[in-house]
């Protein structure tokens, strides 16, 4: 760039100045000046202005460069890393979901806890490997059972999910109180997952999608230490899937509930998305969301307070692979996407959990229906006092053993997909929400790529780390 301007000037107040365009003409000298060199002032002006605009975009650019560098310099994970995992699906689909394997297959049709609507399959279908990729890709259950029984009109219809996981994950086994101090198997929740009614009378039908949602669960329950990390670093390299409605997401899940069950023992979700193009009026693929999930009770999980999310303007997570970084320390967690100039979380762990919820004192409990105080589940249960993970520092309930969870799931009533945007073919009070998402297949399978390469959620590697002194 030339300039014509002096190197320095003589600044009204006598001193010399460096940069002259900065100087405005003062009100005095602008009203004895004639016109026509007001003219040339104010020519010369809007000359220089967009230099000045220019210049001082640069030093804002440079100065929250600097300001981001010295935060995440100031929160910076020094301890040596020790691997513990690193699965690059070069060893093909046995080597992975094989006995002794680094990842297992849910199998599930009960929506979750979220209203899903896909089943989860062990089906090599629907979570497959080739050319050292892994891709967990959604399909249509009427590919496999046709669309009638899907609906259930050529009367009732019911599916048996094939090696149904359930008594897997649930907590003893499925077994629960029965109220009389002995235990009896959940049938209702048994039912509820391992298969599902068509029934045309009734509205209801079975899940309409067939998806994949595997984990290092049962490797990390059995204790090897290789499948979960408490402290220390997890890399995932993906590429999130397209096609409306899809729910990616790569998260971790606490190997023993220590703090009580969800969210009460937390949840790190190291990547969510959605599968709507750019255009979606809630965020779509453009967008990448990181969230701790913690609360002493379902009703009071505090996700709002530990969420944040990186967006671009045009392009699509969709598009191409792109590297999702756990850093977890005993005083901070920080979630980015390819560099840490992209976050999508940073948190630090700077007051318990528990005041930064800033719960009620009391709550009503969901059984007996009665007032009961709320207690801190992340206080030391001898002292009553939070518990301290390094000084200034509270982790808890980060501060466990959690396993890695990579899933697709469709749709869902929680709000993930919020009614009234984009077109969205169900509501989600609506009890048979499922089923009108289902009846809209016309809408929006065809923005599901045909290439089910394309349309999955592709996975090049993972990678996790635990501080090598276990702190
Ligand atoms: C499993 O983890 C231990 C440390 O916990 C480590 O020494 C070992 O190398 C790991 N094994 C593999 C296969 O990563
Ligand atoms: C699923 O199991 C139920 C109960 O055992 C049975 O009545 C039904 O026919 C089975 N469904 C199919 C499609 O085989
Ligand atoms: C799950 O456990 C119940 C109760 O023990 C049993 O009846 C059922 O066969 C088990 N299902 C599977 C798939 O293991
Ligand atoms: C189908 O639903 C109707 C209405 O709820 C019910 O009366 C009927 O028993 C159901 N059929 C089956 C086979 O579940
Ligand atoms: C989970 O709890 C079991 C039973 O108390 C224990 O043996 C195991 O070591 C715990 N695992 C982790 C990762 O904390
Ligand atoms: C609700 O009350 C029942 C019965 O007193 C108790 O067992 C249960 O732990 C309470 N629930 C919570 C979340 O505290």
């Amino acid at each position: 760039m030339t300039s014509e301007a002096p190197a320095s000037v003589k600044a009204p107040d006598g001193s010399f100045v460096e940069k002259p365009w900065t100087l405005g003409p003062s009100a005095a000298e602008l009203a004895s000046t004639p016109f026509i060199k007001r003219v040339f002032t104010r020519k010369r002006i809007s000359r220089v202005l967009p230099h000045i605009l220019a210049f001082i975009g640069i030093a804002l650019g440079v100065l929250q460069c600097v300001l981001t560098y010295v935060n995440v310099n100031k929160t910076m994970d020094h301890s040596a890393l020790c691997l513990v995992m690193e699965e690059d699906f070069s060893g093909g689909e046995d080597a992975v979901f094989g006995a002794g394997g680094t990842f297992w297959r849910e199998v599930n049709m009960d929506g979750f806890g979220n209203g899903e609507f896909e089943m989860t399959t062990a089906s090599s279908t629907n979570s497959y490997i080739k050319n050292g990729i892994l891709y967990l890709a959604p399909t249509l259950t009427e590919e496999e059972i046709g669309s009638n029984d899907v609906f259930g009109v050529d009367g009732a219809y019911i599916y048996n999910i094939t090696g149904c996981t359930f008594n897997e994950t649930s907590p003893n086994g499925g077994f629960i109180p029965d109220g009389k101090g002995g235990t009896v198997f959940d049938y209702g929740g048994y039912y509820a997952a391992c298969s599902a009614t068509a029934n045309s009378t009734s509205g209801s039908i079975v899940n309409p999608v067939q998806s994949a949602r595997i984990s290092t669960m049962i490797n990390a329950q059995s204790g090897s230490g290789n499948a979960s990390t408490r402290y220390g670093r997890v890399e995932i390299r993906a590429k999130m899937p397209t096609g409306d409605w899809l729910w990616p997401a790569l998260w971790m899940l606490p190997v023993n509930n220590t703090y009580g069950p969800w969210p009460a023992s937390g949840e790190i979700d190291i990547v969510e998305s959605r599968g709507n193009g750019i255009e979606y009026t809630n965020h779509g693929s453009n967008y990448v969301q990181g969230a701790l999930n913690w609360g002493p009770i379902p009703a009071l999980n505090s996700v709002q307070k530990s969420l944040s999310w990186w967006s671009n303007k045009r392009t699509p997570f969709s598009n191409d692979f792109h590297t999702y970084v756990l850093e977890w320390t005993t005083s901070f967690i920080r979630i980015y996407v390819d560099t840490r100039l992209t976050p999508l979380l940073e948190y630090k762990f700077a007051k318990p959990f528990f005041e930064t919820g800033d719960y009620p004192a009391t709550v009503i409990n969901s059984t007996t229906g009665a007032a009961q105080s709320l207690k801190d589940p992340w206080a030391d249960p001898e002292t009553g006092l939070p518990i301290e993970s390094a000084k200034g520092a509270w982790a808890a309930p980060f501060d466990q053993e959690f396993y890695l969870i990579m899933n697709v799931a469709v749709g869902g009533t929680n709000g993930w997909f919020p009614d009234g945007q984009g077109n969205k073919p169900w509501l989600n009070q609506d009890t048979h929400a499922m089923r009108s998402f289902a009846e809209a297949k016309e809408q929006w399978y065809p923005t599901w790529p045909e290439n089910l390469d394309d349309r999955a959620m592709a996975i090049d590697y993972v990678k996790m780390w635990k501080h090598c002194d276990g702190n």
